[in-house]
């Protein structure tokens, strides 16, 4: 292994520079040359492919986003796009890829490994909806943005006696809203592996105000049902001010936890040593060690939903 090339795909997550930055950096320190993807898949279609250095990664390891920048690329679904995608790493002799994303970006890479690519992933989104991995980067700095917003919902709903709900992303995954909603105090969290009912969620909310509670707070995750007209439900049904949050990308960027920093720097530099060694996967975190699983592990199963964390945000609201 000689040479190797590092990009970031799908939706950013903050973690993505400091994984690059290790990627980069480490990969020179074991005797390889490495380069740079833009815009994920579609760079490499693109042959947007560029040398680093040491220095290219210098004052990053503290930012948000990517610098590769990053695309959900849909010529790369095709068997055309794979192919011009696989010619150029050839033309560039480059023998192994980081792939930094999330599942999507992993079954991308899982084409390219049945193709006989060396491809090593880092599971890079903040939704953490992969199974094999205890964290994916992004994960804890989105739930500590999350968490910092809702706060900041908290004193104007607290003013003006109402019901906030509060979207997150989590992309089918209930983990963002579950963690940030336990930590911010959540009322009701709405997620998508837990039935609920409107009249159950009107029924808590017309309890707690009869108990002396004047506002209350409902952290939905995104895809279980429009917030909009929740909260008009609500103000139907409860008679009660009830307003809906979404908040969107501003929880996606923002400058990356110490958690995801290392564990983004953790993971490339296993990727890297996993590729010298001629091996394929994912890297991520079990019970705080650094793990590397073949790709059809990584991609396989759903992620486990944490029931006890569930019902102890239930059993503290009020
Ligand atoms: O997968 C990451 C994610 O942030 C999801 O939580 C969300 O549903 C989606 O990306 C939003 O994607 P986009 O930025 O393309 O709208």
């Amino acid at each position: 292994m000689n040479k190797i090339a590092v990009l970031t795909s799908g939706g950013d997550s903050p973690g993505m520079n400091a994984c690059v930055r290790a990627v980069v950096r480490y990969g020179i320190s074991q005797g390889l040359k490495v380069f740079g993807v833009r815009r994920g898949y579609a760079g490499l279609i693109e042959d947007d492919i560029f040398a680093m250095s040491e220095r290219s990664v210098g004052n990053i390891i503290q930012t948000g986003g990517t610098i590769l920048k990053t695309a959900r690329c849909k010529e790369f679904l095709t068997q055309e796009g794979q192919n011009k995608a696989i010619e150029n790493l050839k033309k560039h002799e480059i023998d192994g890829l980081v792939v930094i994303g999330g599942d999507g970006s992993m079954r991308g890479a899982k084409e390219l490994i049945s193709r006989g690519i060396q491809v090593a992933c880092v599971p890079g989104t903040i939704d953490n909806n992969l199974y094999y991995t205890d964290y994916t980067l992004g994960f804890d700095t989105a739930v500590n943005t999350v968490v910092n917003l809702i706060n900041n919902v908290r004193d104007t709903s607290m003013s003006h006696d109402r019901v906030s709900i509060i979207e997150t992303m989590g992309a089918g995954c209930g983990d963002l809203a579950l963690t940030a909603g336990l930590a911010a105090g959540a009322d009701v969290i709405l997620v998508p592996e837990v039935k609920w009912s409107i009249d159950d969620v009107c029924e808590k909310l017309i309890r707690a105000k009869k108990q002396g509670k004047q506002f209350s707070l409902i952290v939905l995750s995104e895809h279980v049902c429009d917030p909009n007209d929740l909260a008009k439900m609500i103000a139907t049904k409860t008679e009660m001010d009830c307003r809906a949050v979404i908040l969107g990308h501003v929880q996606r960027g923002g400058m990356p936890s110490v958690f995801d920093r290392n564990l983004g720097s953790r993971c490339g530099a296993k990727c890297v040593d996993m590729l010298i060694q001629g091996e394929s996967g994912a890297a991520g975190m079990r019970n705080g060690k650094i793990i590397f699983v073949p790709i059809d592990d990584a991609l396989h199963g759903s992620r486990k939903f944490d029931a006890d964390e569930y019902i102890l945000a239930q059993r503290l609201s009020f």
